[in-house]
């Protein structure tokens, strides 16, 4: 979904951290990337990425993480962010990579690879718990290759939205004018029209307090955006794969 920044560590940041470090995983259907942080979200490391594969099957998926995850010295948990609906550690959907994914056990398959515990959610989800103020009906949508949704109330997650294959205009879904594909066939001036289309439906349809608008593609938006709505920092998403421990944390 393209979330995480290019953060560079403070020198010697490994050893001034707090643990405990957690590996920050995002698999998205363009680029697959990594870094691992530390108890408040701070960067021990640099991001990691390589380009998805192109045909994105679990196993060629796992492949890379693993390259790059040799690229990250330690960490005591995992948290993973996952373009489709998880159910259980399970990828159910994965409308951007591969058929594969549907049913597959990617908690317990990174679990037993890597030997440490585990949390897999989808990507929105995990970029809505880092924006999130916990406060009324909150939605956040993600603008990247798909086009993610997380909706919360009073901070507790609604799982399963998935906005972006509803429904939009002209018997097409969000995702296909939101999402890289639209962007591309309508040009940014007539995908901005969208996003702002899209801002006054969901109002209607969700009655959110607020809402939060992220993914690696929230920088192309041109308007002034109406009250209530925000864009997410890149460090909001990253901060998300902390809260996925809750109070473990
Ligand atoms: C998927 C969502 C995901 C979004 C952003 C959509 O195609 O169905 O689950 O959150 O892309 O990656």
């Amino acid at each position: 979904m393209d979330f995480m920044p290019e953060a560079q560590p403070s020198t010697n940041a490994q050893a001034s951290s707090t643990p405990p470090i957690t590996l920050a995983i995002d698999i998205g259907g363009t680029g697959l990337k990594m870094m691992a942080l530390d108890k408040d979200a701070k960067p021990v490391t640099g991001r990691v990425r390589s380009d998805t594969p192109i045909k994105p099957t679990p196993a060629r998926v796992l492949e890379v993480l693993e390259s790059l995850r040799t690229q990250i010295p330690s960490f005591d948990r995992i948290s993973a962010g996952f373009p489709g609906v998880i159910k259980d550690g399970h990828t159910m959907t994965a409308a951007n990579l591969h058929p594969d994914w549907v049913g597959f056990d990617l908690e317990g398959e990174l679990e037993k690879r890597w030997g440490k515990p585990v949390r897999v959610a989808n990507d929105a989800a995990v970029q809505g718990y880092g924006a999130i103020a916990g406060v009324g009906v909150e939605l956040v949508i993600t603008l990247g290759t798909g086009m993610g949704s997380a909706l919360f109330t009073r901070g507790r997650l609604c799982p399963g939205l998935e906005l972006g294959h509803h429904p939009f205009r002209k018997k097409r879904e969000y995702e296909d004018f939101l999402g890289r594909r639209g962007l591309k066939e309508f040009g940014p001036k007539k995908w901005n029209k969208y996003v702002l289309k899209a801002i006054e439906q969901t109002a209607h349809t969700f009655n959110w307090d607020h809402l939060y608008i992220g993914g690696g593609n929230a920088k192309l938006v041109s308007f002034t955006l109406p009250e209530h709505v925000s864009l997410v920092s890149n460090q909001d998403g990253l901060l998300g794969g902390i809260k996925l421990w809750g109070d473990q944390a």
